[in-house]
């Protein structure tokens, strides 16, 4: 038996129709020669979400949901987290291999290079209200720098893709903290290239009048594991988003735009926020009973609960718990933990949540650890956006070395109005009319 080839039946017709099988696909152009009749478009699959599409092949990340899996170009996310820095893992997403000490070296050089903003970007921020939610902030300044820098349009050449590659993410913690230092109402700080990457953003966020702003190192590894745990997903929404935009050669700064747009939603990259919520609105931890029952009643979602393809324990969640122990160690024990733990004790025990395969995922812990370190709710989300840029910048790469992609554009079923004509009385309007 062969088992790389899929025979398919047609019953309406009483056709066969023998398809090839590649990597536990088949290709979705494949259907179109099952026809009816002549006449007839031909089949096409309805998948709406995606939930059952592979939209590319990619050799970035690998996740196996059910087993809780997460690599990146193979390595284990858990062996990346405890022995890289993050713009070592950057340069493994971007390359497919680990740098040596001298690439490195060099890589982490380069993004220096490209920590400063163009001045013209902090009057742009001026024209923000003092109160505007600094995800916002973050998509609008990348956008902007679409008009900053116009050889990113020239995408279809890769060593000008890697020019803006590294300007991004360069640039993005000052971007970030800028948007933070704007909604204060604080001076912005500029880089400082001693630094390394988090400790870098750090600086940016919370230096005040001393003349040089010193990390506590505890708390920057803790911020640099995060970032290392945040950086890829695969074709997550907002790494769709990327790809979908980028399909089209729009620039870099208007891609990433896009698809930090799709992160800031409160079903992706906005749960971070949304859990902080939840956990303020639950209060205390006697309260958590009463809210698990609204979840079940289908009143309330259980923030930072669920995934799409992890049907497991998010990979991810368990090394957060432990950094959560050490950031804690640094800046005392946050009370938001016992209801967290609550939280998942009691949704990890109940049916509702086991039949559903809902376990914690990333953004269940981060929060707790990012407002103990001093972040403000508004702030998470940006700081998730921050080295995800690396994975979708790393996802436009590819696709555009990739001869098989095109411009996205997904197919539709359509259930509108079969054809009907205006009413032949209705007058046909004259062009002074128009004007
Ligand atoms: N709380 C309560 N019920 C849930 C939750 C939740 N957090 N997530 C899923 N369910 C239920 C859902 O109501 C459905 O129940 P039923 O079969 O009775 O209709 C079932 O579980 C399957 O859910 P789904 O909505 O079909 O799952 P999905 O794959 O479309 O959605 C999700 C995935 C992440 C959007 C969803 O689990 C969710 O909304 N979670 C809360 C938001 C969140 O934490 N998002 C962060 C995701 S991880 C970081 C990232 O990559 O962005």
């Amino acid at each position: 038996m062969d088992n790389s080839l899929l025979t398919i039946t047609d019953r309406r017709t009483g056709k066969n129709y023998t398809l090839p099988v590649d990597h536990g696909t088949i290709r979705a152009t494949e259907l179109r020669q099952i026809k009816e009749d002549a006449e007839d478009f031909g089949l096409m699959s309805y998948d709406p979400a995606f939930v059952n599409t592979a939209s590319c092949q990619s050799g970035i990340t690998y996740i196996d949901g059910d087993r809780g899996i997460l690599r990146y170009r193979g390595y284990p996310i858990e062996e990346l987290a405890e022995k890289c820095r993050f713009l070592e893992v950057s340069y493994l997403l971007l390359n497919g291999e680990l740098p040596d000490e001298k690439q490195l070296e060099n890589w982490i050089e380069e993004v220096k290079h490209h920590t400063m903003l163009h001045e013209t970007s902090k009057k742009f921020l001026e024209g923000f209200r003092y109160d505007a939610h600094p995800m916002g902030m973050f998509v609008s300044t990348v956008a902007a720098l679409s008009t900053v820098y116009p050889d990113a349009k020239n995408v279809l050449d890769p060593a000008n893709r890697r020019h803006q590659i590294v300007r991004l993410i360069g640039k993005v913690p000052t971007i970030a903290a800028y948007t933070y230092r704007h909604s204060r109402g604080f001076p912005y700080v500029y880089p400082d290239n001693d630094l390394n990457y988090a400790a870098n953003l750090m600086n940016m966020l919370w230096k005040m009048v001393e003349p040089k702003y010193v990390a506590n190192p505890v708390l920057a590894r803790a911020l640099s594991v995060l970032f290392i745990l945040h950086a890829d997903h695969e074709q997550n929404c907002s790494t769709n988003a990327m790809r979908s935009v980028a399909s089209s050669q729009a620039d870099p700064y208007l891609s990433v735009a896009a698809a930090a747009a799709a992160l800031s939603g409160p079903l992706h990259g906005g749960a971070n926020e949304q859990v902080l919520l939840m956990l303020d609105f639950i209060g205390k931890k006697e309260n958590v009973p009463g809210y698990i029952e609204q979840v079940k009643a289908g009143k309330m979602k259980l923030m930072g609960f669920g995934h799409r393809v992890y049907k497991n324990y998010d990979p991810r969640a368990r090394i957060i718990k432990w950094t959560a122990d050490q950031v804690f160690q640094v800046t005392g024990r946050s009370p938001k933990l016992d209801i967290a733990l609550e939280l998942e004790r009691i949704a990890l025990e109940d049916d509702y949540f086991i039949k559903r395969k809902l376990y914690p995922n990333v953004d269940f812990y981060s929060g707790i650890i990012y407002q103990a370190m001093g972040f403000k709710p508004d702030m998470f989300t940006v700081l998730f956006a921050i080295p995800r840029t690396v994975g979708w910048l790393a996802h436009w790469d590819e696709m555009m070395r990739d001869p098989e992609q095109k411009i996205a554009r997904p197919r539709q079923v359509y259930t509108g109005q079969p054809l009907r004509h205006l009413p032949e009385a209705k007058p046909t309007l004259n062009v002074a009319v128009l004007v």
